[in-house]
Parts: structure tokens; C-alpha cells; sequence
């Protein structure tokens, strides 16, 4: 979280990337998040934190979790959002960046937005004096991070110290965060990718700087990485986006499935996780999404725990 002063004297805190967190405010998340999931686990209702508050919502590309989890999460908190396409906003066509956060900034008390280009976001967060959050860009998806680390923290307990993530696939913005939040929460984080898809040095330097002594590695063999895991994590292998470059990655990534196979030589004790949407028979075959070490539905209700605890920091 990124503490930005924009035209106004008072700082405001964004949500654009895992970097910009400390591990103060990461626990802080967290205990919020697992405070609000048991309360409602026993059926008690939140408390209103965000009651009178309303978030403005974004989408320039398709969405279930993320839009359902930040408006029931909103509504859970007491507070409203308000969800927006790109069909009625045309941003960038109907109007600048500049002007659609100008807009929003002075009617909502919160911007989250998916967008195409990460800079949107960074020129959202320059122009708002309430928080910005990034529900999904090119690079990042950090809203995304949570729900995943919370969904290792129930498998292993609170503590990810020494743990293991190996992500299998593309060098993309979900495995950009997820290394990210592995650093900050003293997991070691691995993606196997085929050579041209790793992640860009730019980031191995960024992440080796906020997370020192991380152990981040990249290798392009699959089964050789999985040997050590707790956590084996599966992604599309095109994003949205990536369309144009779908018959190429497909063949590319062809040895890089999440299947029986793979799982065979990891621990019996690691869990199969996935941000969904999952091409079955693509990237994760149905009997390992389906089967015992799968936790994937519960990675994906963490959305809805995980933002929420956010929510409570970074607007509350
Ligand atoms: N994982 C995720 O962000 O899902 P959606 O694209 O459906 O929001
Ligand atoms: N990497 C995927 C994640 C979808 C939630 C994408 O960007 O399309």
C-alpha cells in the first residue's frame, strides 16, 4: 500500500500493488479478514465499518470473483458500490483518466478498478484523494494475493515461514503478486515457466529489494520444481488481453499442466490452488482441480474474506 499525498494535505492509502504493503499492514489484513470470516462463519453480522462509505468499481475486463466479492464484501461492511463498465465509461475515449478519477473522487470513497494498463492505475491513485485500489492490471493482481495467501495460511497455519509456492505456467501479474506476497510473509516462491515466459529480471530485482534474503527462484522444469512444494498454483496460460497469442501458448505451454502426473511428485501434503478462471483440460486437468489436494473454491471464497479485511484497512 502506497501512502501517495495527491492534491490534498491528508495521505491516502492505495492498494495498487503487494510491494507498496508492509507486513504491519499485511497482518493487519489478515487478522481483520479472519475476524469478519468467523464472525460470519457463526452467522453474526459484521459490524458496519463502512457503513455510509461507497465504492466506485471499474471493469474494463470480464469479471466474477473479483466483482461479486468487492460488492457483497462492500455490502457486508455496511457500506454500497457501484459497478461500472467500460461500454458506459469509455475510458480513455470518452473520457481522460484524469477526468473519470476527478469524477469519481468527489461522489465515492474509494476507486477499485480492472484495468488493461497499470499506468491507468498509477494515474488514478495521482489524481485521487481517496483510496485506489487495483482489482486487476497487466501486471499485478494483488487482491488476488491475498485470497491466495490466506487459503496457504488455512492450510499450514498463520505462520508461511519456510513454506513453498511453486507456480507452474506463465510469468504473469497473479504470479507477480503471489512471489510478492510469498517475500513479504517469509514463503519462498518458484515458477517453472517455459524460457521466453519467465518473470523479467526488473521484477526478480524488485522483489529480491523489498523481500531481502527471499528465496525466489525461476527454472523452466516443472516436475523438478514441484519436488518441495506446499502449494502447487495453476494459471490460464493466456490472460485476458492475450487473445491474439492464444495457438502459440497453447503449444508452448503444453508441458507446463497441473495434472496427476505432476502432482505425483510433489509432496502428498500440498494443496492445488488456482485464481480461477481455470481452462480445464488446459492448464489443470479436472482430476487434480476436483481431487483431494484441490482448494481452489475455498482460494476463491478468501476473495471475499481477504478484500473485505482490506477494505476495513484501507477505508475503514
Ligand atoms: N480470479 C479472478 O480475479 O477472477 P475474475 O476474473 O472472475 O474476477
Ligand atoms: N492471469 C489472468 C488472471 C485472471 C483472473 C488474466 O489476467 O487474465
Amino acid at each position: 500500500m502506497s501512502n501517495h499525498t495527491a492534491t490534498k494535505s491528508e495521505p491516502v492509502t492505495h492498494f495498487l500493488t503487494i510491494k507498496d504493503c508492509s507486513r504491519d499492514q499485511l497482518d493487519r489484513i489478515f487478522d481483520f479478514a479472519y475476524k469478519l470470516r468467523g464472525q460470519r462463519e457463526q452467522g453474526v453480522i459484521n459490524d458496519p465499518i463502512l457503513k455510509g462509505k461507497t465504492l466506485g468499481m471499474f471493469f474494463e475486463k470480464p469479471s466474477l470473483r473479483t466483482r461479486v466479492s468487492f460488492e457483497q464484501g462492500m455490502y457486508e461492511l455496511g457500506g454500497h458500490a457501484i459497478v461500472l463498465g467500460q461500454n458506459e465509461v469509455g475510458l480513455g475515449k470518452r473520457e481522460s483518466v484524469a477526468d473519470f478519477t476527478r469524477v469519481l473522487n468527489g461522489m465515492v470513497h474509494g476507486i477499485a478498478a480492472r484495468v488493461y494498463n497499470h499506468e491507468h492505475l498509477r494515474e488514478m491513485a495521482e489524481h485521487a484523494t481517496v483510496p485506489v485500489i487495483n482489482m486487476l492490471s497487466d501486471i499485478s493482481h494483488p487482491a488476488q494475493a491475498l485470497a491466495d495467501a490466506m487459503t496457504i495460511m488455512d492450510a499450514f497455519g498463520r505462520g508461511l515461514n519456510g513454506k513453498h509456492v511453486v507456480f507452474v505456467g506463465d510469468g504473469n501479474n497473479v504470479a507477480r503478486s503471489l512471489a510478492m506476497i510469498c517475500g513479504k510473509l517469509g514463503a519462498a516462491f518458484t515458477l517453472a515457466s517455459p524460457p521466453d515466459y519467465a518473470l523479467e529480471q526488473a521484477f526478480a530485482d524488485r522483489v529480491m529489494a523489498a523481500c531481502p534474503g527471499m528465496d525466489f527462484t525461476m527454472c523452466h522444469d516443472p516436475f523438478q520444481a514441484v519436488r518441495y512444494a506446499d502449494a502447487v498454483y495453476a494459471d490460464t496460460f493466456v490472460s485476458m488481453g492475450q487473445e491474439e497469442e492464444k495457438s502459440k501458448r497453447l503449444k508452448t505451454f503444453k508441458d507446463f499442466q497441473v495434472n496427476e502426473k505432476l502432482m505425483a511428485e510433489a509432496p502428498d501434503h500440498a494443496i492445488v490452488l488456482h485464481c480461477l478462471p481455470a481452462y480445464r483440460g488446459v492448464e489443470i486437468t479436472d482430476a487434480v482441480m476436483d481431487g483431494p489436494q484441490s482448494r481452489v473454491f475455498q482460494q476463491a471464497h478468501n476473495r471475499l474474506h481477504a478484500q473485505k479485511g482490506m477494505l476495513a484497512v484501507v477505508m475503514g
